[in-house]
């Protein structure tokens, strides 16, 4: 992201990374410990694929077992009432971090995946006919491929992709263009987990609003690093996982403008979520809980609230800020190494960098960074058609956290360089 402003350069300067990292227990442990060796100290750098989790968020959980863990809206025992405000008051914590209007308008789901796959079934479906199509863009992870297009292969109708330049951004004119009365959805990423790119969320949702065609934001790389405002994004749908902003696995969230949320349908039948069942008829609730049957992840979603809950105590501003100086800081010595190809160089960035180098292979030099205590993730991202795109099989990839420090960069430059001399 680009850093303009003089409060975010003023957050740089104050953010006490070392008070942060204290918090997370798994930052102090080494890596490769032998009989003979202590290992190397860990320097993590696989962000955009999961984060470490502060001592907060796992005190939040241990607590919940063993203080108050009970089923949810289901029983009328003290620890049944305490579980269920703790699960009800996390999604008023998820509504605030993304400014909903509403605590009814976010959906607890197992994380970003099925949150596209629940739009997919529980809207798109039944709106779907032969000859339409839906809109993403050449960016996408392929949980924001692969659910459309089953969709569009039962219906009979077409995926269309909004391509990207050779820097990383997409192509606003072919986007507009692509945007017609036969389009039923457009969905795109906020940040792409490969490039780092940041999409002008507001700007894409106005086109396609300009033509009462809905809009579903993928925010899983955005919700950990950029202020999340979904009213003002203007966007239908958005959605992120809980890990990979500090919080557990298994946990997400969906939010659905209001209006849209009474136009879905139940798509897992299942306890939790009806008003009243007959053999020959069921009623549903309205609200987030008709899409929650079963017992929900109650434990994840106070560990969520958890994790945004320290992400607001150290800021989004001064996040952003500080995982900016990391990208501009390391990219610049990235730069210098001869053959070093950065796949994504859009000037507004997240903190994730991929790269290549020559014709190295991204898991040999994955391999030997990991032996030197530097986690970062090789391959394709979970972007094929990108890879093609860029013409490349996969990349390095390096992605900022909140906790990472100039030193993390060093070593990762170091430990880079080593691998370059031993490939060579
Ligand atoms: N989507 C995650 C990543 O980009 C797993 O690594």
């Amino acid at each position: 992201m680009n850093v303009t402003t003089e409060n975010e350069i003023t957050a740089t300067a104050a953010f006490d990374v070392m008070r942060y990292r204290a918090d997370f227990p798994i930052l102090g442990r080494h890596v490769h410990i032998t009989s003979k060796s202590p290992g190397r100290q860990l320097v993590y750098l696989d962000n955009g694929a999961t984060t470490q989790k502060p001592q907060q968020v796992i005190d939040a959980i241990t607590h919940y077992y063993s203080h108050y863990n009970a089923n949810i809206h289901r029983g009328v025992h003290a620890l049944s009432q305490e579980a269920s405000a703790a699960y009800e008051a996390a999604r008023e914590t998820v509504a605030h971090f993304v400014n909903a209007a509403s605590a009814q308008e976010i959906i607890f789901t197992r994380g970003t995946t099925e949150s596209v796959n629940l739009v997919a079934h529980a809207w798109l479906r039944s709106r779907l006919n032969a000859g339409d199509e839906v809109l993403i863009t050449a960016m996408e992870h392929h949980s924001n491929i692969v659910p459309w297009q089953l969709v569009c292969e039962e219906k009979g109708a077409t995926l269309k992709v909004v391509p990207v330049n050779d820097n990383g951004e997409l192509d606003y004119e072919a986007a507009a263009a692509l945007l017609t009365s036969r389009t039923k959805l457009f969905a795109f990423t906020h940040v792409s987990n490969t490039l780092g790119t940041v999409n002008d969320v507001q700007r894409l949702t106005a086109m396609a609003h300009a033509q009462h065609i809905p809009v579903l934001v993928d925010g899983a790389q955005a919700a950990p690093h950029l202020r999340i405002n979904v009213q003002e994004l203007g966007c239908d749908f958005y959605c992120f996982s809980a890990h990979k902003t500090y919080g557990p696995t298994g946990i997400g969230m969906l939010y659905v403008r209001g209006e849209l949320m009474r136009e879905m349908q139940p798509y897992q039948g299942g306890g939790g979520i009806i008003s009243h069942v007959t053999f020959e008829k069921t009623t549903f609730v309205e609200g987030p809980l008709r899409f929650e049957a079963g017992t929900p992840n109650i434990e994840g979603a106070i560990g969520f609230a958890a994790a945004l809950d320290y992400m607001n105590a150290v800021g989004l501003p001064a996040i952003t800020a500080h995982e900016h100086d990391l990208l501009t800081y390391t990219t610049a010595q990235l730069e210098q190494i001869e053959g070093m190809r950065i796949i994504g160089t859009a000037p507004c960035k997240a903190g994730v960098i991929s790269f290549v180098v020559g014709n190295l292979h991204p898991y040999d030099v994955g391999t030997i960074l990991d032996q030197q205590g530097v986690a970062v993730r090789t391959g394709h991202h979970c972007t094929q058609p990108l890879m093609q795109r860029f013409g490349v099989p996969g990349t390095v990839r390096v992605s900022f956290g909140l906790y990472n420090t100039r030193s993390d960069a060093d070593q990762f430059i170091t430990a880079l360089h080593k691998a370059l001399k031993m490939l060579a």
